[in-house]
């Protein structure tokens, strides 16, 4: 029988609750150290607040503590809703949850005191990442113990996706964080040089392909039909963009060495895969798009649905931009520069971040036994507010980026440097002031979120009910 009882509700609730909590954290150390390459001074000389230390907790936190309880609660919400039953294993859902905050809490200690792999993305040491393949086989477990007892035939197309990304992080993670331990605080990779290199890069761009974007395709095409009350536009393109997504990522890592080491054909071969990964990517985003077809009025008035639709747009964004960044002269220009930190944050804030809070918007009040948020007219503010930092954050990169580019490239009629490095540093100041404020617009939407879920699950009265919901069935 369909109802809540027969759910474990419970674990889906915790991580969507940790969810904000740790968006809160993560975005709030990226605005710090933000600040921070604006204003040097405030590290104040304290050696766990300066940015080396900083910047690999902002992207562990935003990445794996806010992105990955976001993917733990809607994929084990999905899967129970679609399977229609309830989880495999409730106490290892709950394992789940204890040990994937434990590895977060690790995290936010080991880092500041300066303990790191010094590999991207995948910077904590080895004890921290026994226990991380241990939560990640328990959830794969948990996740296909419930599709293999589920009681309709069909496997709904978000558990492929949700299904992928458990499959190939677990790969990803296993693989690349081989290492011999000399300590307990310090290992030195399994690979060396240039293996070492494309190991790595293998795994952060699939980090992206899979962590970063399998899963939230999983949230996408739940959600959206959900929210608009609307069949997914074509089941046949999903399929299709499917098999095509999974497959093309897999080769697209070297575009994150062009002109290094690595062998000039692989280089080619990873910058070819990733002009074809447009493709896919565009496939993703006009099927969640058109599923829209005939209700865009929807629109007008349910802002839950804003942050849904708007996050494809900026995915469509920066699946576009990606493969024009992978061409080896676009990427001569573009690398080292404050652009590829622009495209990050187009598909971190704009993709990643936006279809989070929508589809948890979705999730919260159904969990809370309540028919909506708490206020939405402040779900409607947060929107508007994360839109405006958005679009501040990256036009400043961008603008930074390109500019930054030319500066290091600009020679006189002798031949020498038109720049020197620190103008170029100068010359960026402002758009790192532009891009803190971005920062901070972002951030005090993250705490509207924060606060209007505590009066969700805390209170049980409605701040207003002005804002005409459409689709809020359970
Ligand atoms: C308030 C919002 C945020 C601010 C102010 C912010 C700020 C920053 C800053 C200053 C950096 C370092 C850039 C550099 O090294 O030059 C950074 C890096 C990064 N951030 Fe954020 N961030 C925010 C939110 C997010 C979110 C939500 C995500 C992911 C879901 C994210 C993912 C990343 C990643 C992956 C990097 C590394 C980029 C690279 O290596 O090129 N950030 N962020
Ligand atoms: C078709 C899809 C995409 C392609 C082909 C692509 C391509 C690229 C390229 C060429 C770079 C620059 C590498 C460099 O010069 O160092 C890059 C960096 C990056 N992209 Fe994308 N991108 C895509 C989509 C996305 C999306 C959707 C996200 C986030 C949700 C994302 C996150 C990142 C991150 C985090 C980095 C920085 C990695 C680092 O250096 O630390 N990308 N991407």
């Amino acid at each position: 029988m369909d109802t809540a009882q027969n759910y474990n509700y419970r674990v889906v609730k915790q991580f969507a609750i940790m969810t904000v909590v740790w968006g809160v954290v993560g975005m709030l150390v990226g605005v710090i150290i933000a600040a921070q390459l604006a204003f040097p001074a405030l590290n104040f000389d304290i050696p766990w607040l300066t940015y080396g230390r900083l910047r690999p907790l902002h992207t562990n936190a935003v990445i794996f503590a806010f992105g990955g309880s976001a993917l733990f609660a809607t994929s084990y919400y999905v899967v129970q809703r679609t399977s229609q039953v309830r989880l495999f294993s409730d106490a290892l859902a709950s394992f789940t949850f204890w040990g994937w905050q434990l590895v977060i809490v690790l995290a936010a200690i080991t880092l500041p005191m300066g303990f790191t792999s010094g590999k991207e993305y995948a910077e904590l040491e080895w004890p921290i990442d026994i226990l991380i393949a241990l939560v990640w086989v328990s959830y794969a477990v948990v996740f296909f113990g419930t599709l293999i007892k589920r009681k309709v035939s069909h496997i709904y197309v978000a558990n492929w996706f949700y299904g992928a990304f458990i499959l190939t992080v677990a790969l990803l993670h296993i693989v690349n964080s081989a290492a011999m331990p000399a300590s307990l605080t310090k290992s030195y990779s399994a690979y060396t040089g240039v293996q070492d290199a494309m190991i790595q890069w293998w795994y952060g761009h699939n980090a992206v392909g899979f962590f970063l974007t399998a899963g939230f395709l999983g949230m996408m095409y739940y959600f959206i039909p959900k929210q608009a009350e609307r069949p997914v536009y074509s089941y046949r393109l999903s399929i299709v963009h499917f098999w095509a997504l999974i497959f093309t990522y897999m080769w697209a890592g070297p575009h994150h060495l062009h002109y290094t080491a690595l062998p000039d054909w692989t280089q080619s071969l990873g910058m070819v895969f990733s002009l074809i990964l447009l493709a896919p990517s565009w496939g993703g985003m006009i099927n969640g798009i058109m599923t829209l077809s005939g209700a865009w009025h929807k629109l007008r008035n349910d802002p839950i649905l804003k942050f849904l639709i708007v996050s494809l747009s900026f995915y469509g964004m920066s699946t576009f931009e990606g493969p024009m960044m992978s061409i080896k002269t676009v990427n001569a220009l573009s690398h080292y520069t404050d652009w590829t930190v622009g495209h990050v944050h187009s598909g971190a804030l704009g993709w990643v971040g936006l279809i989070s809070m929508g589809s948890i918007y979705y999730l919260l009040p159904r969990l809370s036994g309540k028919k909506e948020m708490w206020s939405m007219r402040l779900v409607e503010v947060h929107f508007w507010t994360a839109t405006i930092g958005i679009v501040l954050y990256i036009a400043a990169m961008w603008i930074a980026g390109v500019m930054q580019g030319l500066m290091w490239r600009a020679v006189n009629d002798d031949g020498t440097l038109t720049y020197s490095f620190v103008e170029s540093v100068k010359a960026t100041y402002p758009y790192y002031v532009v891009r803190m404020v971005g920062g901070l617009l972002y951030l005090a939407g993250m705490l509207m979120m924060a606060y209007n879920t505590f009066k969700t699950v805390v209170d049980s009265k409605p701040a207003d009910t002005r804002i005409p919901l459409l689709g809020a069935h359970a």
